[in-house]
């Protein structure tokens, strides 16, 4: 197999990364990884087994609900909706609907209330069934947004209702799962050993995307491309442990924010999801760099004048693919009146990447670090090999921190106080 994405470091002379001194560190965690049977690593070898049958179950259920809705409704948080939403994204077109896909809506995110009363109004007119997922089953935004939609459908459909309900959750335990099992609702279960962070290349992303059109057989042959490639120990020939160096370094050296860019708006989400998979995995022991993110040409408007000349807490990830499918030529003016008639003929995706090019050379001069990482195509492909990509750096990452990749204590905090405070309040 050949490597799909390229890591250059843009300034690596003056940051004086020595990688060969981490050849054994790396080794040791690689091992570590490989042969932990306690923890939740079932989405490292996931992309290399046999999965068949449960491709065949999603595409077949997927098929029925675009022959039967106009809408998918995806209730869930976190780990649990930010994978399907950020391929969706970047795979169908910023307007309108994917044609080989119906319309993706996304619930139990948020606790907004507005946001609750819009979607239901958007409905009214329309076909839908529900994706509830979640993997405790009683994460308090999807669970409100269940009880309120499921109700809804239940008033629209009677007693058809349950056909139109799919329930991606834990398949043992759980209230969301008991019912589901009185119901009769249909189950796509997240496996035990897979967390809400590494799960997108289950049920859980799988499902809500093949509705929207894309081809899920390609994401993960994509992932399996990149699971086979990266599982060799040697830093030397694993691009995602030379970026989980790369990154750790950069930390070392005080640079305490990573910055995740890209030129095209359709990763937005995207960056969602790397968030929360580096934020949730490193930030823990009072350890982690930040992760932000920024979409560019946009955000040079708004904070490229920090990147370049703030504080220098950052170092930049500049996320690149050459080829973007759709493109739009710059038209020939008579008038010229704006004086732009030099880039006539030139693509816009062509004139984004110049724009991507200068803007990486400028922050690297100015003293930013850039971490380049180079696809050559936004697609099915190349995208499920970049997400595994992601998830093998991150697991590595929290290693070399010495946190562990996989759990989220942290979360609890704010989730006490608020049952605290609404157990108060009671009405
Ligand atoms: O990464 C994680 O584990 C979390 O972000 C969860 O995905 C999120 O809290 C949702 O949890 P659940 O699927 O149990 O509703």
């Amino acid at each position: 197999s050949t490597q799909l994405l390229q890591t250059t470091i843009l300034n690596e002379q003056f940051l004086n990364i020595d990688y060969s001194k981490y050849t054994s560190s790396v080794a040791a965690i690689h091992q570590h990884l490989e042969n932990t049977k306690d923890e939740l690593t079932g989405w490292l070898n996931a992309p290399l087994e046999d999965n068949h049958e449960l491709i065949h179950s999603i595409l077949s259920v997927a098929n029925e609900i675009k022959d039967n809705a106009d809408v998918l409704v995806v209730i869930g948080v976190g780990g649990s909706y930010l994978g399907a939403k950020a391929i969706q994204d970047a795979l169908t077109p910023y307007f309108g609907v994917h044609p080989n896909g119906i319309e993706v809506v996304y619930v139990g995110q948020n606790m907004s209330g507005a946001y609750i009363h819009h979607l239901l109004k958007s409905l009214e007119e329309k076909e839908f069934y529900i994706n509830v997922i979640s993997k405790s089953g009683s994460t308090m935004e999807p669970a409100l947004a269940f009880r309120v939609f499921r109700q809804y459908l239940e008033d629209r459909y009677g007693e058809d209702s349950p056909q139109r309900i799919i329930v991606t959750t834990d398949p043992e335990k759980g209230i969301l799962k008991e019912i589901a099992d009185f119901h009769g609702y249909r189950q796509f279960e997240i496996p035990c050993t897979i967390g809400g962070r590494y799960s997108v290349l289950t049920a859980v992303g799988l499902l809500p995307i093949a509705v929207a059109g894309v081809d899920i057989i390609q994401i993960l042959a994509g992932a399996k491309h990149a699971a086979i490639l990266l599982k060799d120990g040697n830093i030397e020939h694993n691009e995602a442990y030379r970026y989980a160096v790369s990154r750790y370094e950069l930390f070392l050296q005080g640079y305490k924010i990573e910055l995740l860019a890209s030129f095209e708006p359709s990763l937005a989400n995207f960056h969602d999801w790397w968030k929360q998979l580096f934020g949730e995995s490193e930030g823990k022991d009072k350890k982690g760099l930040f992760p932000a993110t920024v979409n560019f040409s946009t955000d040079l408007h708004a904070i490229g004048q920090f990147i370049q000349d703030g504080n220098p807490i950052l170092f930049e990830t500049l996320l690149h693919f050459h080829n973007i499918k759709d493109d739009y030529i710059v038209p020939f003016n008579e008038r010229d009146e704006d004086n732009l008639n030099y880039l006539s003929n030139r693509s816009f995706n062509n004139i984004n990447a110049t724009s991507k090019q200068g803007t990486a050379i400028a922050h690297a001069e100015g003293g930013v670090p850039v971490i380049q990482l180079e696809l050559e195509r936004l697609d099915a492909y190349h995208l499920g090999y970049l997400i595994y990509f992601f998830m093998k750096a991150c697991a590595i990452s929290a290693y070399l921190l010495d946190v562990n990749p996989f759990d989220q204590p942290g979360v609890e905090a704010y989730k006490n106080k608020m049952l605290e405070l609404l157990k108060q309040n009671e009405n």
